[in-house]
């Protein structure tokens, strides 16, 4: 079940590691550079379980692993290099051991969001909330149980509440 509360919100109840991924991977097939998802929820909430998710779905063709040690990990799309341009790229932030947005900056997080190539997919967003952009897709991890994860999504701007709407629409046809 999906309830409806406005074209911003969207909520949902995840039974399993598996479909917290299944879900992520139907988010990350929508993706498109410029794209910012940011990922909040304690500890083994699920964030990085949903990042695989939407790895998979945008084209990753190995298994996101949790940058908590990196701060950040750059992955490409499976395929895109055989093609001309500039290849897209998926960032994987993780905001865990940062102290907060000054910090954040100074390790070049200005650089990753602000390149309109590139998906960015930010664990512990909260501790530099500051620096998100304006237009981007929030979602919250809640522990319900051993097994189950309440999911909240939080569109800001134009670009994200569409996103948001589609999201809805191919991941639950309403
Ligand atoms: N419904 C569910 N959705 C997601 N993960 C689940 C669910 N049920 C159980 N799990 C388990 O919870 C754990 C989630 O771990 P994950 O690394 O994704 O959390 P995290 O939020 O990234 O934590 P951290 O803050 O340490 O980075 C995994 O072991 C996963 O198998
Ligand atoms: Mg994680």
């Amino acid at each position: 079940m999906a309830p409806i509360l406005d074209e911003n919100t969207l909520e949902f109840v995840s039974r399993s590691s598996e479909q917290t991924q299944r879900l992520g991977a139907r988010l990350g097939a929508l993706l498109q550079g410029g794209d910012v998802i940011c990922l909040e929820g304690s500890l083994g909430a699920g964030k990085t379980r949903l990042a695989q998710g939407i790895g998979r779905g945008w084209g990753v063709s190995q298994t996101l692993i949790s940058p908590t040690f990196v701060l950040v990990r750059e992955y490409a799309r499976s395929g895109e290099s055989l093609r001309f341009g500039e290849p897209s790229r998926l960032y994987h932030i993780d905001l865990y051991r940062i102290s907060g947005a000054e910090e954040a900056w100074g390790l070049g997080m200005g650089d990753f969001l602000g390149d309109a190539r590139a998906i960015c997919i930010i664990e512990w967003a909260e501790r530099a909330r500051a620096l998100m952009p304006s237009d981007h897709l929030w979602i919250r991890l809640d522990f319900t149980d051993h097994t189950r994860r309440a999911l909240y999504f939080t569109a800001q701007g134009k670009r994200h509440t569409a996103l948001l709407q589609k999201f809805r629409q191919v991941a639950f046809g309403a």
